[in-house]
């Protein structure tokens, strides 16, 4: 039997808090600020506050739709488009993040994929080594490392271990 749209939001709900307690658990022992990439209505990003405490959260989306007991501080929220936002963030931050959650996925296809083209490299530019990026929709960015369970699951969600090093040790060896 096909799923309801209330099945499909279920699915995706549970999908999103397991893949955001896993990426906390990882990045227990790896310092830095964490990007909640499309705040939305604010969901993930409470979230992330309540498993993450102590942690830096810097929120991003085009504009405002989360309810006020769910909206980051002014200081650390980032309101524009992400091409915009993502690269004024990484001049004052530089490549100090331990985690990104990237949760901007639509109804097409085809847009989702062109914005993943262009938002991988942006969030790249802002990871540590070591850090942890997951998302609601595919990236392919030299030296992310996908997660056991990537894209697989009733509510497909995906995961990347930052290991540019490891990249660049296997171009040496060629
Ligand atoms: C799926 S919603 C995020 C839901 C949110 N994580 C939650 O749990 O409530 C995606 C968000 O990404 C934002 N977004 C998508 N593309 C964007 C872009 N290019 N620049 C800025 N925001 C964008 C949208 O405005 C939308 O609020």
């Amino acid at each position: 039997m096909a799923q309801s749209r209330l099945e499909r939001m279920i699915a995706r709900l549970v999908a999103q808090r397991a893949w955001l307690d896993r990426a906390a658990a990882l990045i227990e022992g790896t310092p830095g600020i964490v990007l909640e990439i499309g705040l939305g209505k604010g969901r993930t990003w409470d979230h992330l506050r309540t498993i993450l405490p102590g942690r830096d959260i810097y929120a991003f989306d085009r504009a405002l739709h989360a309810p006020a007991a769910c909206t980051p501080s002014v200081d650390h929220l980032f309101l524009g488009d992400f091409r915009d936002t993502l690269p004024l963030t990484r001049e004052r931050f530089g490549p100090t993040a331990a985690l990104a959650h990237a949760d901007f996925g639509s109804e097409e296809a085809a847009h989702d994929a062109e914005q993943a083209r262009w938002l991988g490299p942006l969030l790249d530019g802002l990871m540590r080594e070591g850090g942890i990026v997951i998302a609601d929709r595919p990236f392919e960015v030299p030296g992310w490392h996908p997660l056991a369970g990537s894209g697989a699951g009733e509510w497909p969600y995906w995961g990347w271990s930052i290991r540019r090093s490891e990249r660049r040790a296997h171009l040496l060896r060629e």
